[in-house]
This record gives C-alpha cells, sequence and structure tokens, in this order.
C-alpha cells in the first residue's frame, strides 16, 4: 500500500468561499477519492490562512475581533465542504495552537543555522498584498503594486530576514533533476525562466506590529509577528506534525501533491521548497498550478460584482453536477469561462441525458420485465461493450494519476453513450414482445453490470450520484471501501429498485 498526503491551498479568511475555492478543493478531493480506489491510504489536508492586515480589517469593519471574525467564516468554509462532499482528513487553521508552536519552532531552527537576520528594509511595500517591492519594479509600475496596481506605501524599517537568496543554486540544479516538481509544464518554464532571469532577493519574514498587529509573534522580538506567508506555507508539515508529531511527520512528508492556483505559483515553487530545503527536508513531489476561473474573460472580484457564489449555484443544480462542471468542461490547468448558459447545456447533456437516463431506462426495464430481479446464464460482457471497457480499465488510472480529469471523463462518458446506443440498437421491447426472455435477461443484466462499473469510474466526481445508483443497483454493500477491484465483470444477479431520476432536465428557457 503506497500513502498519498495532498493539500489545498489555506484560503483566507477575510471573505466568505467562491467558486475558484471550490474549484480546488473539488479536484483535490476527486483525486483524493481516485486514490482511495486505487487502494493508497491517503491523507488530505485543507484549512484557511487566518492572520495579517486584510483579515484584522474585514474584522474590524464587522466590529468583530480577528479571532471572532475568523470562525463566522470557518464555519462558512467547512459548510461549503460538507455540501461538496469534501473528504478531507485533517482541517487546519493558522490559528490552531500546534501551528503556531511549529512557525515558531522553524524560525529558531533558522535563526540557529545562520539563515535568518536582521537588517534595515527600504522600499515600497503594498498593504492588501503584504508585499515588498524594490525601486527597480516599482518603477516598471510607475509607483504602484506591480501585483494588484494599486497605490504603493514607502517604508524604511528593521525587519528579519529569511536567505533565500544563498539557495537560488540549489533551486535551478533541482528544479533541473525534477522536472515533474512543478506542473503543468508551462509553470515549470516560468519557474525555471524565473529563476534564470532573476536573482532571489532574501525574504522579509517579519512585520513590525505597529503595521500589522494580528499575527504569530516573532520568536525573541515582540515587536514584531510573522509575515503571514511564511506563516501559511508551514501548514503543510505542521498539519502533519512536523517536530511534535515525529513519527506521524515521517509516515507522510514529503507531500506528493500540493493543488494550488497559479497566482499562488511563485510562493509554493520557489520559497516552499528553499524553506524546506534550509531545513534538511524533501520538497513536495509535485506542486500543481491549476488555472484560473474567469467570467466573461475577467477576473472575479468583489469590486466587479462578478463573483460566481458556490453556495447558489448547489442550491439550483446541486453539488455533484458543480463537480463535474468544474472537472469536465475545461483540463485541469487552464483558465476556462464560467458561464451559466454552459452550465446548464452540461447538466441537460452529459448528466441527465447520457448517465441519468441510461440508469433510469435500464432500471425502469429491470422493474417492468422481471420486478428488479435480473441474473443471466451467460456473464461475459457483449461483444459490443469489449473495446471500449477494455479502453478504459487502461486508460482511466493513468489519466486520472495524470490529473487529466477531462480526458478521463470522456472517456467514461464515451462508454455510457455506447450503453445507450446498445439499447436503440438491440430493441429490447422486440425481445419482450417476441418472448425472447434469456436473451432480454442477458441483455438488461449486461447494462446493469455496465452501469455499476461506470459508477465506480464516477464515483470520485459524482460521490452523491455514485452512491445513489450503486443503491439502486441493490449494491449498497460496494459504497463503503469501494475500489477498482470493482471494474470487472463479476456480479451474479441484481435485485434493483428504481430512485427518482439522477439529474433532472434543466428547462433551458431560464437562461
Ligand atoms: O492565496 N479560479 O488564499 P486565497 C481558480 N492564503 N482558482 C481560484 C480562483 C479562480 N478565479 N480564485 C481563487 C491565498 N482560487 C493564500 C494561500 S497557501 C499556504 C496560502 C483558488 O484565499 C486557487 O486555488 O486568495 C488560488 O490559488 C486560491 O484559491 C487562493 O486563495
Ligand atoms: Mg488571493
Amino acid at each position: 500500500m503506497s500513502k498519498f498526503y495532498l493539500t489545498t491551498p489555506l484560503y483566507y479568511v477575510n471573505a466568505s468561499p467562491h467558486i475558484g475555492h471550490a474549484y480546488t478543493n473539488i479536484a483535490a478531493d476527486t483525486l483524493a477519492r481516485f486514490k482511495r480506489l486505487k487502494k493508497d491510504e491517503v491523507f488530505f489536508l485543507t484549512g484557511t490562512d487566518e492572520h495579517g492586515e486584510k483579515v484584522r480589517e474585514a474584522a474590524q469593519a464587522k466590529g468583530k475581533s480577528p479571532k471572532e471574525f475568523a470562525d463566522e467564516v470557518v464555519a462558512n468554509f467547512q459548510k461549503l465542504w460538507k455540501m461538496l462532499d469534501i473528504s478531507y482528513d485533517f482541517f487546519i487553521r493558522t490559528t490552531d495552537e500546534l501551528h503556531k508552536k511549529v512557525v515558531k519552532k522553524v524560525i529558531e531552527i533558522l535563526w540557529d543555522k545562520g539563515d535568518i537576520y536582521k537588517s534595515t528594509y527600504k522600499g515600497f511595500y503594498c498593504i492588501p498584498c503584504e508585499s515588498f517591492f524594490s525601486e527597480t519594479q516599482v518603477k516598471e509600475t510607475e509607483g504602484r503594486c506591480p501585483e494588484c496596481k494599486r497605490p504603493l506605501e514607502e517604508i524604511k524599517e528593521d525587519n528579519y530576514f529569511f536567505k533565500l537568496s544563498k539557495y537560488q543554486e540549489w533551486l535551478k540544479s533541482y528544479l533541473k533533476d525534477n522536472p515533474g516538481a512543478v506542473k503543468p509544464s508551462i509553470r515549470y518554464n516560468e519557474v525555471v525562466g524565473f529563476l534564470e532571469a532573476n536573482s532571489l532577493n532574501d525574504l522579509c519574514i517579519s512585520r513590525p506590529k505597529h503595521r500589522v498587529s494580528w499575527g504569530i509573534e516573532f520568536p525573541g522580538d515582540s515587536n514584531y509577528v510573522v509575515y503571514v506567508w511564511f506563516d501559511a506555507l508551514l501548514n503543510y508539515i505542521s498539519g502533519v506534525g512536523f517536530y511534535y508529531q515525529e513519527e506521524n511527520f515521517r509516515k507522510w512528508w514529503p507531500a506528493d501533491c500540493h493543488f494550488i492556483g497559479k497566482d499562488i505559483l511563485r510562493q509554493h515553487a520557489i520559497f516552499w521548497p528553499i524553506i524546506l530545503h534550509a531545513l534538511d527536508l524533501s520538497p513536495p513531489n509535485t506542486v500543481f498550478a491549476h488555472g484560473w476561473w474567469l467570467v466573461e474573460q475577467e477576473k472575479m472580484s468583489k469590486s466587479k460584482g462578478n463573483i460566481v457564489n458556490p453556495f447558489d449555484c448547489i442550491e439550483e443544480f446541486g453539488s455533484d453536477a458543480l463537480r463535474y462542471f468544474l472537472l469536465r468542461e475545461i483540463p485541469f490547468g487552464l483558465d476556462g469561462n464560467f458561464s451559466r448558459e454552459k452550465f446548464i447545456k452540461r447538466i441537460n447533456s452529459d448528466l441527465a441525458n447520457d448517465l441519468g437516463n441510461l440508469v433510469f431506462r435500464v432500471l425502469n426495464m429491470s422493474e417492468k420485465y422481471f420486478g428488479g430481479k435480473v441474473s443471466s446464464l451467460k456473464r461475459e460482457p457483449p461483444l459490443e461493450f469489449k473495446p471500449l471497457l477494455d479502453d478504459l480499465s487502461k486508460s482511466y488510472v493513468p489519466f486520472m494519476d495524470s490529473l487529466e480529469f477531462s480526458s478521463a471523463l470522456e472517456r467514461v462518458w464515451s462508454f455510457i453513450n455506447l450503453m445507450n446506443k446498445f439499447i436503440e440498437d438491440k430493441k429490447p421491447w422486440i425481445m419482450w414482445r417476441e418472448r425472447r426472455i434469456e436473451e432480454l435477461k442477458y441483455f438488461l443484466f449486461s447494462l446493469l453490470e455496465g452501469i455499476r462499473i461506470v459508477t465506480v469510474y464516477v464515483s470520485p466526481f459524482l460521490p452523491k450520484a455514485g452512491a445513489d445508483i450503486l443503491s439502486q443497483l441493490g449494491q449498497s454493500s460496494l459504497k463503503e471501501n469501494l475500489t477498482l477491484d470493482e471494474v470487472c465483470w463479476k456480479t451474479e444477479g441484481f435485485i434493483t429498485q428504481k430512485g427518482s431520476p439522477l439529474f433532472p432536465r434543466i428547462d433551458e428557457s431560464i437562461l
């Protein structure tokens, strides 16, 4: 049995979750469920990033303390993860006591090693991004933040720095030897290109308390708090017990996959492996930076008022439909445009017409012709099924392992559509009329078995529908510990129990 440790970013708690946050967690959950199907031992970590000025300001605007405010937003995130069936193993908050202890310990270790020093910083600071920029960086943007384009504040102050620059050459050669360390390859090239073209500055890892009061106190100097990014990245090791639960930590580290959006690539592909290396720890096996969901080609933002609210989507269309749409519509890694029209079309074509209708028709026939009891003397797959079934058993696992979710789904849907066509071609109503009962039994048995196999393949994407179909097939016992051992022809007979349609068609006139 192999282990698989995967993580999501820790989301800021200055606002409620939106569709972008849902996307990363849905993708990570789908991978976690797939790895469990493969019988890997999985640890899936998600959580929230709670320190920094942005959170303090958002709390103040509501007349709350930062912690009170964070507790409320965290409850919202957890509610969303429950509605979306996100099967995480641990929810970490950067305000957790153990996490704070780890952050302090790490700073002590790096200080003792000589990798942290105090120095005067002169430059420009962006409050919303909580980042420093040098004079040259700011020249290009005429005194505005290179990231968010807002005006910058000029500052001169003493701070603590981590020696990032010392490790630049190490990182370059590490990435050269490990082309899978950052994915997809476009992001790998971006990082390697950046390291070739620029000299890294040391990382300022403290903030004076008079400017940033909500944070982990800097060990050894109570005038400072720890920079939020330095604090937040460490969750990936504190979440599995670095330093304080050695055995657990050794079991899970290094992480197999950090899922992130491309907006936070630099922190994960440059700062993070260097911090780990300085701690004598291995870098994560893979950092996967997915693309961006846009609305009419524009970034979602509060000021534009174009944020897609995942709670509304779930209420209107259901959680499985949202999970399916986000992973099917665009190849994982690329940007995509969220549109209500495309969402509804996908639900109607793939979920209502193809999958939902297949299950409904087959279960209907099973009850109508045989009172729900279907077994067959002949028990190998029909010749018509063979090529696509074989293709699926060869292609599904590699596609999923390489995070090509949309390709995996496309293959599964080819088989679903083949079964729909099989019904049209074989005309079961004529078999019934002509009393070709054994043939009809074999026909229905094959479809039920085909649906059962499809259910295993779609279960990482559609956890609710997957469980529902298994119940309808009288295979509820498979729900616990479902594995890929189930994707072969093996059932002896079915006792079906038709349910309500899985994905009701949506009236397209509401578009
Ligand atoms: O950056 N499309 O938190 P954050 C796709 N706290 N994904 C999106 C998205 C969009 N439009 N918008 C957000 C932070 N995301 C830090 C992370 S990690 C140690 C600290 C997703 O709340 C995507 O995963 O701004 C992105 O990287 C993340 O949310 C940023 O969340
Ligand atoms: Mg952000």
